[in-house]
């Protein structure tokens, strides 16, 4: 397999970071000689070294982008252009840049870089860390099929992963990137409506998590559309019907739907406001 002689460097190793690095690793992307990361700080630095087994810097970008074949710039995306200015004179032709900075366009990560390379934008969100990602990928004309398959497996050894025109970025970031906080919402609410009929704090928890997951997994597994799953429950008569109407007469739906609007329109204007910032 050519993938597991890449060289991958990781750029900020924080959150999305280390996330990355377990499921490269897990999935055998590359090997340990072939994964290396940076951080800010020492002390973060150690912290990732000792957990993954695997050579972390504080500092030391430029040693990082030398010795890789794949470069993920893993920082924020307010630290993303200095840490690419850092590097830029190292940048070659024939590494990859793969930036998971939100609102950041490819166009401006080229520009900055400087360099004729395959450039990579992704959007994940946080359950890669239980490798239960969504991420959303997209690239400039210079990625090859094989750049492609190589983020590709990146991302699938973390959850699923599609590749998108990048215009679509900033939905993606509203759906998918802003998402679970809206499911983290729903999951909270459940849980306080069992604790309001009465059901202790553990029983809540435990059914409300395992009823998001479960519904979740079933609408995958059986392509089915949501609606025909949702039918499935009702009862002529019966209790799910009496919440549903409960919930349409609170426009459940409609909030949803207008959070992501809202959020996509949000994330554009974010991402105008960033090139005309940084933007030559
Ligand atoms: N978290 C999410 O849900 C999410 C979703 C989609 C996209 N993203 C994107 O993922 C990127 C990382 O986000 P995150 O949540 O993982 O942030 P984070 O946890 O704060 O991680 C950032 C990392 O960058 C390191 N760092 C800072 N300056 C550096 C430098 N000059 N050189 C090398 N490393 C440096 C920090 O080191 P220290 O730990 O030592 O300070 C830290 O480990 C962002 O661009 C964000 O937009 C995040």
């Amino acid at each position: 397999m050519p993938e597991l002689k890449k060289k991958i460097a990781v750029l900020g190793a924080g959150n999305m970071g280390a996330a990355l690095i377990g499921g490269i690793l897990k999935a055998g992307v590359t090997s340990r000689e072939h994964l290396r990361a940076t951080t800010r700080s020492e002390a973060h630095a150690r912290e990732v070294a000792e957990r993954f087994s695997i050579r972390v810097t504080a500092g030391g970008n430029r040693a990082a982008v030398e010795f890789a074949d794949l470069v993920i710039l893993a920082v924020k995306p307010t630290t993303l252009p200095s840490v690419v200015e850092e590097v830029r004179d190292l940048l070659r032709e024939d590494q990859i840049l793969l930036s998971l900075a939100a609102s950041l366009p490819i166009a401006l990560i080229e520009r900055i870089a400087a360099a004729n390379m395959p450039v990579f934008r992704a959007m994940p969100n946080i359950p890669v860390v239980v490798e239960e990602g969504a991420t959303a990928v997209s690239c400039n004309s210079r990625a090859s099929a094989a750049d492609r398959d190589l983020v590709e497996g990146i991302f699938r050894a973390v959850g699923v992963v599609c590749f998108v025109d990048e215009e679509n970025m900033d939905a993606v970031t509203a759906l998918s990137g802003s998402g679970p906080a809206y499911i983290y919402m729903v999951i909270e609410a459940m849980i306080a409506g069992g604790l309001k009929m009465g059901l202790s704090r553990e029983i809540s928890t435990k059914l409300a998590e395992q009823t998001v997951l479960g519904a979740a997994k079933l609408v995958r597994e059986t392509g089915l559309h949501p609606a025909v799953l949702r039918d499935q429950v009702i009862t002529p008569g019966g209790v799910t019907i009496a919440a549903i109407h409960e919930l349409e007469r609170h426009g459940l739906r409609a909030m949803l739907i207008s959070a992501v609007e809202t959020a996509t329109n949000h994330s554009r204007n974010k991402t105008r406001a960033v090139i005309e910032k940084l933007g030559h």
